[in-house]
C-alpha cells in the first residue's frame, strides 16, 4: 500500500471529470499498438491502475470476453460508473494494490498505461504485469521516458513537487489551468510553424489534436501526483531481459511521441 497517497491524489483527478472516457478511440488504439482488436477479441483482459476506466471503456469495443480493472484509489467509483454506461456486462473493477495483485486465474492480456512511473518501485508493477499474464499471453505497458522529457523534468517536475501538496482544486484551477494554457499556446505555435527542433514537438503534434480541456486534464494529471519517475531505455531493456518469464524473442519497445516508451511482449 506504499502508493496509497498517489492513488488518493489521482482519485481527485478522476472523480472530478465529466462521465465517459477522457480519451478518443484513436488515442486508445495508438496507446495499444502493436496490440489490436484481434489481441483482445474473446480474451480475458486485465488493466493494472485503471483510473476512471477511460481505457477500459474503449476496450469494450475490441470485444474481449472479460475485462478486469484494478486501482488502489477511489477512482474505482467513477470507473464503475463509466463501465456501467457502456452496456458491456462482463467486467469487474476491484480496489487493490497492483504491485501485490496476483489473480487466481491468469489473464490472456495484461496492460498498464501511465501507471508504472508513478509507483514507488516501478519494476514491481512490471513484474505484476508479467506474473498476471498466462503462458502465451501478452503484456503491454506505457511509461514516461527519461529521453525527450528534459523540459518536463527541469520545469514541470519541480512545480509538481510543490503543487501536489496543495488542495486538489487549488492545484487544478490555479496552477494546472494557467500552466496548461501556456503550454496550449506553445504547442499550437510550434506545430503550426513546424518548428520541429523545439522541446516536446512530437508530443505537441499528438496532443494538439485535442481541445484545451484535454490539455488541462494532462497537466493536472502531471501535477497532482506526489510520485513521478522518468524511465530510460536501458532500465526497460533490463526489466525485460531480467524477467525469466518473458519470452526474449517476443519483446518490443517503441519510442512514442518523442517522450515515452511503449513496451511489452509475451510470457513463456
Ligand atoms: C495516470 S493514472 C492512469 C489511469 C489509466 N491507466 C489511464 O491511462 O487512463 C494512474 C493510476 O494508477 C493508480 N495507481 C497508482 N499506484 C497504484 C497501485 N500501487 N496499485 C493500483 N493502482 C495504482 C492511480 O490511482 C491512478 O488511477
Amino acid at each position: 500500500m506504499k502508493d496509497i497517497k498517489t492513488a488518493e491524489a489521482f482519485a481527485n483527478s478522476w472523480n472530478n471529470l465529466p462521465g465517459g472516457s477522457v480519451y478518443t478511440f484513436d488515442q486508445f488504439e495508438d496507446w495499444f499498438a502493436p496490440l489490436q482488436k484481434s489481441d483482445f477479441k474473446d480474451k480475458n483482459v486485465l488493466e493494472l491502475g485503471c483510473g476512471n476506466a477511460s481505457l477500459l471503456v474503449h476496450a469494450t469495443q475490441w470485444e474481449p470476453s472479460n475485462l478486469v480493472g484494478i486501482d488502489l484509489g477511489e477512482s474505482i467509483v467513477s470507473a464503475n460508473q463509466n463501465m456501467s454506461q457502456t452496456g458491456f456486462k462482463n467486467y469487474r473493477i476491484e480496489k487493490a494494490d497492483l504491485t501485490e495483485y496476483r489473480a487466481a486465474e491468469k489473464f490472456d492480456v495484461v496492460y498498464s498505461i501511465g501507471v508504472l512511473h508513478h509507483l514507488k518501485n516501478p519494476v514491481e508493477g512490471f513484474t505484476s504485469a508479467v506474473e498476471n499474464t498466462k503462458s502465451g499471453g501478452a503484456f503491454h505497458c506505457w511509461v514516461y521516458a527519461k529521453e525527450g522529457n528534459g523540459l518536463i523534468i527541469w520545469v514541470v517536475d519541480p512545480i509538481r513537487k510543490v503543487a501536489s501538496k496543495l488542495p486538489w482544486w487549488i492545484n487544478k484551477y490555479l496552477i494546472a489551468t494557467p500552466l496548461s494554457f501556456l503550454y496550449f499556446l506553445y504547442a499550437h505555435f510550434i506545430v503550426a510553424l513546424g518548428i520541429s527542433f523545439m522541446p516536446l514537438y512530437a508530443y505537441s503534434q499528438w496532443i494538439c489534436k485535442r481541445n484545451f480541456m484535454f490539455f488541462r486534464h494532462v497537466a493536472f494529471d502531471q501535477l497532482v501526483t506526489p510520485q513521478t519517475k522518468y524511465i530510460d531505455r536501458a532500465t526497460i531493456e533490463r526489466w525485460l531481459a531480467d524477467n525469466s518469464k518473458v519470452d526474449p524473442a517476443q519483446t518490443y519497445m517503441i519510442f512514442r511521441n518523442g517522450n515515452s516508451w511503449k513496451f511489452g511482449g509475451k510470457v513463456e
